[in-house]
């Protein structure tokens, strides 16, 4: 799978939030990530779909919106209609993962599930065949700027031997910068959500942000110690 780093848009300026979206698109990031939380299922309140809408046309860059809402049934075709391309729910967003993740694929949308902190890595394993991507926190849900807990690097490498060949991501978020993004990528994550690294400086700062990410990865992933072809 190729890197794909997807800015979280929390960190981005709320007043200006059309051009930030331009604007870190220009910078090379391929997704957007929209972080939507309901002030119940976490303890903070952000985007709905009419903000979702509003954004759509402003780029053609895929919109990944994580759901941090429960319960998340009544709201998913709302977002699905409003633009996303991939709509992920929590596993505890209840009551039933197993509909809700049929309900995105129905609504002709890619699907995603979301392992809290402390949430195993095992609650997904029945579901693997209705995702297209499973999201590791790496920080509990409901603020940007948190540090990253680095009990996510053990969990990606187990569930990326659990997906095995199937075609599903795993997308890290939370706390990711160019160090603990290549830690993740060498444990086998290949999108990371990066909200404070990306939007930090200013929109002239945002295409360095988002190099300094996908290199240290790429370098992480890929030591130069390998081989002279590499030096
Ligand atoms: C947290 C959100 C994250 C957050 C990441 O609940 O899901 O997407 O915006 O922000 P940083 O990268 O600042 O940790
Ligand atoms: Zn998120």
């Amino acid at each position: 799978m190729s890197l794909v780093i997807a800015p979280s848009i929390l960190a981005a300026d709320f007043a200006s939030l059309g051009a930030e979206v331009e604007a870190v698109v220009a910078a090379g990031a391929e997704w957007i990530h929209i972080d939507v939380m309901d002030g119940h299922f976490v303890p903070n309140i952000t985007i709905g779909p009419a903000i979702v809408k509003a954004l759509r046309p402003r780029t053609k860059a895929f919109f990944d919106v994580h759901l941090m809402i429960a319960p998340c049934d009544l709201f998913l075709a709302d977002f699905a209609q409003a633009g996303a391309d991939l709509i992920s729910v929590h596993v505890e967003a209840g009551p039933h993962l197993h509909r809700s993740l049929q309900a995105i694929r129905g609504l002709g949308k890619q699907a995603g599930v979301v392992l809290n902190p402390a949430t195993p890595v095992s609650s997904v394993e029945h579901v693997l065949d209705l995702v297209d991507l499973v999201l590791v926190m790496s920080v509990n849900p409901g603020f940007g700027g948190q540090a990253f807990i680095p009990s996510a690097v053990e969990k990606v490498a187990r569930l990326k031997d659990m997906i095995g060949a199937r075609p599903i991501r795993i997308e890290v978020d939370g706390g990711i910068n160019p160090k603990t993004g290549a830690e993740v990528v060498a444990a086998g994550a290949d999108t990371l959500v990066a909200g404070s690294a990306v939007f930090a400086g200013g929109p002239e700062k945002y295409a360095a942000n988002i190099s300094a990410i996908r290199n240290a990865a790429r370098d992480g992933a890929f030591p130069r110690k390998v081989g002279p072809l590499f030096g």
